[in-house]
């Protein structure tokens, strides 16, 4: 039978890499709908333009079994994990016609079959009827670090206190938009991952969704 699990949560929770993995032992498919904000961001990026109705109406967004992305059928899975992309998909994510577009596109998605969705609405907007509700969190200095971490692996240059300052930037924004903001739905079972590792959360999604 047909399942949905939603998990939503602030910015570098951990909600993709831990979907990833459920997803993959369950048999779901994977849906990163903040990838699809941040290609919308890309696109407006690319076009030099203000965003607008025209410039969604023939975007195409395209996410593979290995997450990765395409934009127009170009791949961009790189691309949009740039910290202008961050701040754009956050702004983008603000609008009506983006969000209401955006959503269809996701229960079209999640209409196909069972599917592990992550985001910040799905709980609340996108997915209200999903068998399994997650809001993930973490204290802000624990999803800094784990950033920073991320970013030094791969040879990058990072600062904590920037890290920290974008992500509470970001989180501000998405909370206290007016349509559709990051929240906890009612249903929603909150994991706190500060203290977790990735197989922790995992093993806890996997037995909440027994
Ligand atoms: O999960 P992420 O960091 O890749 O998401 C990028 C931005 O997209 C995030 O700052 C807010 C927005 N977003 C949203 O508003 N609704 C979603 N369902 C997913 C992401």
């Amino acid at each position: 039978m047909k399942k949905i699990i939603a998990v939503d949560g602030p910015a570098g929770a951990g909600k993709s890499t831990v979907s990833k993995i459920c997803a993959a032992r369950l048999g779901y498919t994977y849906i990163d709908t903040g990838a699809m904000y941040r290609a919308v961001a890309l696109k407006v990026l690319l076009s030099g333009k203000p965003v607008s109705e025209e410039l969604l109406d023939n975007i195409k967004i395209e996410l593979d079994e290995s997450a990765r992305v395409y934009l127009d059928g170009r791949e961009v899975t790189k691309d949009i994990r740039t910290p202008e992309v961050s701040r754009g998909a956050s702004d983008v994510a603000k609008l009506g016609f983006v969000r209401s577009k955006l959503t269809e596109l996701q229960r079209e998605m999640a209409a196909r079959g069972s599917v592990i969705m992550d985001g910040r609405d799905i709980g609340t907007q996108v997915l209200p009827n999903a068998d399994l509700k997650i809001f993930l969190t973490a204290s802000v200095e624990e999803r800094a670090r784990r950033r920073f971490e991320e970013l030094k692996l791969k040879g990058l240059a990072a600062d904590l206190a920037q890290i920290r300052n974008e992500i509470t930037l970001r989180d501000k924004q998405d909370s206290e938009r007016e349509i559709a903001p990051l929240a906890q739905a009612d249903d929603a079972v909150l994991v706190d991952s500060t203290n977790m590792t990735i197989e922790q959360v995992v093993a806890k999604i996997l037995e909440l969704a027994k």
